[in-house]
């Protein structure tokens, strides 16, 4: 069963009922003003972090799901009925109801009684502030009175304080009305230099400012009593609950159109110049008012529209594919370039599974993104690179997360995760293929953001390898810290106590367990760091690192692998975990996808092997579960991963971003069949029909799909901001497509499905495009190249000379 359809043309999915199984989202915003928004108006705005500048209030987990966001409700005077185009907040029966998500921009409406409106939702570039484009056209045959309402809530900046510190935050919120535009300026006289705003391009005739005002005592926003009565009390907050509503009057002739412009804002003014007059406490407005009167205006509105779409038509173009398969093409030309910006945007901070006040920016999480996001706007790869690299503490070591608006790391959801350090020579590496921007190895970068610490790049990413030496266990292999990629993996945690966090509880010294996985990944980012010194021309720091990886190789065959496939990890005790020996839990994803694209056993038959063991245990048509058997009760030893129940997140779920590594780890086997397939069956898109079961956005990945051991197998959860878009990203153009960035040049080297007869592809890079097309003449992956028609020997396609700006490369497999 599907609730829409997916408009490739215009780059967007069409949602044709509201009542989707979870509401569906898409993101406002790509720059520093961001917002959440559901197929039906829900969500929220901030600037730049979700948690200290949260704009709008939203209220998570709510019943009904979703209440609280951008809504508009029209309200037909004649009769005294009112409703919302975006079926939520008053959920009326309404015909022709649309959700277009598209590329930063969603727009949802509907007609109920023969009045069509539509709502365009958008942050334009280059500008903190979003438009809400109304647009209403009376289809009936007599004229139509209306009273168009806006309604948003304000959030109190810090939304962690704004949902918890009543006693305070009921008694600080201020606004200012000035010609119909609403100012939200709490805590703006003290040490605020910022406010929000939100104006109407119609005449306003009433507004209200105070919630229970607006909505009514013990009513809700389904009935507020204002636009029940279809008036507004021009209520002004002074405490309590600041809100912002407009009221707008339209007079329709039969098929009349008229358009609303809405915009909601955040501003800030010079320390020096908060207020008009200096001396008083009134804000001062004259920077802002041009950009409301700006955006107010319909030529300006549609201009900036329009550079939104060109925007995006430009990043997509730097890589787009034509395959025999359509669910590819719709992910790699459209969707999943679409969500590795939202992961690089905003990490795992806020979606609808993340509350904007968990988590801030991930170290490990943000180096992995730029895999997938690093071709499209480079430039703030690099940005982001060494904003991360200054949060490494001297050790090498890192904080798990820093927040976006301090970028100051912190420990509020642990530390100590000891393969967060190698990701950051993952990230580095991307961007220097990507851009051959040497130079970035040489910026100085502080550790810990320590002025006086600066050391260039390079010298981090040396430290990161190093950690890892330093913390050997008995084995030889990296000791875990309080968990690897896997962070339920907490093998030092025994933690007994209710409530404890499993990702800040640490009760064992930490000097036995060690991780196979960090193992497999140092023996990746080694290489990485090798070849990156060999070219800084260092040749003898190249070999020292190529030999404690080879070491640390010997290491994994002798005590990492368990005759039919890798050993996970070892725990505490020094027992094996992810092995023949365990009882549950003895076979797990990650090694085996990590070890097989770090190059681990392609050599000696091991890599063969576990794949087919991935194959045989854990792969399934839903997608390859992270371990079987699932945990079926929790052992204290190995912390969160058994507290699931099993079948979900780590505890046997189908964690959709580790399932591209094995996809990977097929290719470096050859195996382009299982690869592809593997592929297929996470693809969100090539799981649409089935909707009603997965029940997430057919347009994004999710993270995890509950695997066989749950009652509820198939059904996936938390879209959006995960792993899984980038490492998908990036598995199926760059290992499986096998157009593959590189410091020589761009390589072309395809593991794809033998029925496939070939396909095609544009992809500019360093400023040049390549228009590739790869043709079948057997059945294997050897590639035979021609670039401008010329036989060249290996596959790669060289940089070419100054000055051309096109190439054709013409690759044979056989
Ligand atoms: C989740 C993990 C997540 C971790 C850290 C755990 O509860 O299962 O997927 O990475 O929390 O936030
Ligand atoms: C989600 C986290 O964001 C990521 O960092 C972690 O690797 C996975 N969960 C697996 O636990």
């Amino acid at each position: 069963m599907t609730f829409g359809f997916f408009d490739d043309e215009h780059k967007e999915y069409v949602i044709t009922r509201p009542d989707t199984p979870l509401p569906w989202i898409n993101y406002l915003g790509c720059q520093a003003y961001f917002g959440i928004i559901s197929n039906t108006a829900g969500g929220y705005s901030f600037y730049r972090d979700a948690r200290l500048r949260r704009i709008t209030r939203y209220r998570y987990n709510n019943v009904p799901f979703d209440l609280g966001g951008r809504y508009i409700y029209l309200r037909d005077d004649g009769s005294g009925e009112y409703w919302s185009p975006s079926w939520q907040p008053t959920r009326h029966d309404l015909e022709n109801y649309t959700c277009r998500h598209g590329m930063g921009y969603t727009v949802i409406g509907s007609r109920y009684r023969g009045i069509e409106a539509h709502t365009n939702y958008f942050v334009p570039l280059d500008e903190n502030l979003e438009i809400w484009q109304l647009t209403i056209t009376n289809q009936r045959s007599k004229r139509a009175g209306l009273s168009v309402f806006s309604s948003i809530e304000f959030c109190l900046w810090d939304a962690q304080d704004d949902a918890t510190n009543f006693q305070r935050n009921f008694s600080i919120g201020q606004v200012e009305v000035e010609d119909g535009v609403i100012y939200h300026k709490t805590e703006y006289r003290e040490r605020r230099n910022h406010f929000a705003y939100f104006a109407c391009s119609g005449k306003v005739e009433t507004f209200d400012t105070q919630r229970e005002v607006f909505v009514g005592p013990y009513r809700d926003w389904e009935r507020p009593v204002g636009v029940e009565r279809g008036r507004l009390a021009n209520s002004v907050a002074h405490g309590w609950a600041p809100i912002g509503a407009h009221h707008v009057k339209l007079k329709l002739e039969p098929g009349e159109t008229q358009q609303i412009i809405f915009v909601l804002g955040y501003h800030e003014n010079p320390q020096d110049q908060k207020f008009d007059p200096p001396e008083s406490q009134t804000l001062n407005k004259k920077s802002v008012k041009p950009v409301i009167a700006k955006y107010l205006d319909s030529t300006h509105v549609n201009t900036a529209f329009e550079k939104l779409r060109q925007y995006w038509a430009r990043l997509l173009g730097i890589c787009q594919v034509e395959t025999p398969d359509v669910h590819t093409d719709r992910l790699v030309n459209i969707w999943n370039a679409y969500q590795c910006m939202a992961t690089f945007n905003l990490s795992r901070s806020a979606s609808f599974y993340e509350s904007g006040i968990g988590r801030g920016l991930g170290f490990r999480d943000s180096n992995q993104d730029l895999l997938g996001f690093v071709h499209m706007v480079p430039s703030r790869a690099r940005e982001r690179i060494l904003d991360l690299a200054a949060t490494q503490l001297p050790t090498g070591g890192a904080y798990h997360q820093y927040q976006p608006l301090t970028k100051r790391g912190n420990n509020d959801i642990g530390g100590n995760f000891n393969d967060d350090p190698h990701w950051l020579i993952l990230g580095v590496a991307a961007y220097l293929k990507e851009t051959g921007d040497w130079g970035i190895l040489d910026e100085p970068v502080p550790y810990d953001n320590q002025p006086g610490s600066e050391q260039p790049l390079y010298e981090h990413l040396e430290r990161s390898f190093k950690y890892t030496l330093d913390r050997l266990g008995p084995h030889g292999l990296p000791l875990i810290g309080r968990a690897d990629w896997n962070d339920c993996l907490n093998l030092n945690c025994f933690s007994d106590t209710p409530g404890q966090s499993f990702q800040t509880t640490t009760n064992k010294d930490g000097k036995v367990a060690e991780s196979v996985f960090i193992a497999g990944l140092f023996v990746l980012a080694g290489r990485e760091l090798a070849d990156v010194a060999q070219r800084r021309g260092l040749a003898e720091e190249a070999r020292d690192c190529l030999a404690q990886v080879a070491k640390m190789e010997a290491t994994i065959r002798q005590h990492g692998w368990d005759g039919e496939w890798f050993v996970r990890a070892y725990d505490d005790f020094g027992r094996k975990i992810g092995s023949k020996e365990c009882l549950e839990g003895k076979i797990f994803i990650e090694t085996q996808g990590f070890c097989v694209l770090a190059g681990v056993g392609l050599d000696d038959g091991t890599a063969v092997k576990s794949m087919e063991s991935v194959s045989k245990y854990l792969a399934t048509e839903h997608g390859i579960i992270l371990q079987q058997p699932a945990y079926s009760k929790y052992y204290l030893e190995l912390g969160e991963i058994s507290s699931y129940p099993p079948g979900y997140k780590e505890n046997a779920g189908i964690f959709c971003h580790n399932n591209p590594w094995v996809m990977i780890a097929e290719t470096r086997v050859g195996n382009g069949d299982r690869a592809h397939d593997y592929y297929s069956r996470i693809n969100p898109s090539a799981r649409e029909p089935i909707s009603d079961l997965h029940r997430c956005e057919p347009y994004v990945y999710a993270q995890m799909i509950a695997g066989r051991d749950a009652p509820t197998y198939g059904e996936a959860k938390n879209s959006w901001l995960t792993g899984t878009a980038a490492w998908n990203y990036y598995a199926i153009t760059q290992w499986i497509l096998g157009i593959r960035t590189s410091y020589d040049g761009l390589r072309i080297s395809p593991v794809i499905p033998k029925s496939w007869r070939g396909f095609k592809a544009t992809r500019i890079f360093r400023g040049v495009t390549y228009h590739i097309i790869v043709e079948r003449a057997g059945e294997g992956n050897q590639v035979a190249l021609r670039v401008d028609g010329v036989p060249i020997k290996g596959d790669m396609v060289p940089l070419p000379g100054e000055g051309r700006r096109e190439v054709l490369v013409q690759a044979t497999l056989s």
